[in-house]
């Protein structure tokens, strides 16, 4: 039998890291974890019980009602990629929207909530055979991943990238509007005090506003040695 090993791919927002992730998950038949799907619950939790909006955030009530939060992946097979349930409520869609965009990076600030979601994926990877993206799975979650994948492409690529499917999903949003957020986004990840957005010393990096999906996904794949 295959030895099982844990993939961590990090990068900025809209840099196509879970496209490649579910790929090498079908791939290899390991599981796939979208850990900013999980962020993005939080987020959409609090917007609902009215502890975010626009020009204020009560941090407090978010970190009280922490325990009352479940998040659970279900698996769909028509889709071929697990769906993020909050509460026992699917949320794959209300998770994607322009305004969880604008509040998630606020929330993927607060100590508390990624000490409670990072526990959560450790406990998912800990059997390996799992491909998981984000921010800060090759150096918070799994320091000790076999592979580490870091992804970039400029602003703009990246915004283009994500006008297109928020368009496609019939969502009333400009292109300035996607590209401020893409911008300031970048910047709240990566200048957070906790687990800010940083390369891990021994991840690959791609920069794939220049290669294509089918090349990057072929050039990870030489790297994997099971
Ligand atoms: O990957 P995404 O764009 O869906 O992530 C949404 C936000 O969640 C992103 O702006 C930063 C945050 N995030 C994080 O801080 N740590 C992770 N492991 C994943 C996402």
């Amino acid at each position: 039998m295959k030895k099982k090993i844990t993939i961590a791919i990090d990068g900025y927002s809209s840099t196509g890291k879970s496209t490649l992730a579910k790929e090498l998950a079908h791939h290899l038949g390991y599981v796939y974890v979208d850990t900013g799907a999980m962020y993005r619950a939080v987020t959409l939790y609090a917007m609902q019980k009215g502890f975010i909006g626009i020009g204020f955030f009560d941090i407090k009530s978010l970190v009280a009602s922490l325990p009352t939060i479940k998040l659970v992946f279900k698996f769909n097979p028509d889709l071929g990629f697990a769906e993020m349930y909050l509460n026992d409520l699917n949320v794959e869609k209300e998770i994607r929207t322009i305004e969880v965009s604008n509040y998630v990076s606020q929330v993927a600030e607060i100590s508390e909530v990624r000490s409670k979601l990072v526990e959560q994926q450790q406990e998912m990877g800990k059997n390996k055979g799992i491909v998981m993206d984000g921010r800060d799975i090759g150096t918070i979650v799994f320091p000790n991943a076999d592979l580490k994948i870091f992804m970039t492409a400029s602003p703009l690529t990246r915004a283009e990238r994500r006008f297109k499917e928020l368009q496609k999903k019939g969502d009333q949003v400009t292109f300035d509007e996607v590209l401020k957020n893409v911008e300031q986004r970048d910047y709240i990840d990566t200048h957070r005090e906790d687990s800010p957005l940083v390369k891990a010393k021994d991840a690959i990096e791609f920069d794939n506003s220049t290669i294509s999906k089918q090349e990057q996904f072929e050039k990870v794949l030489k790297l994997i040695h099971i």
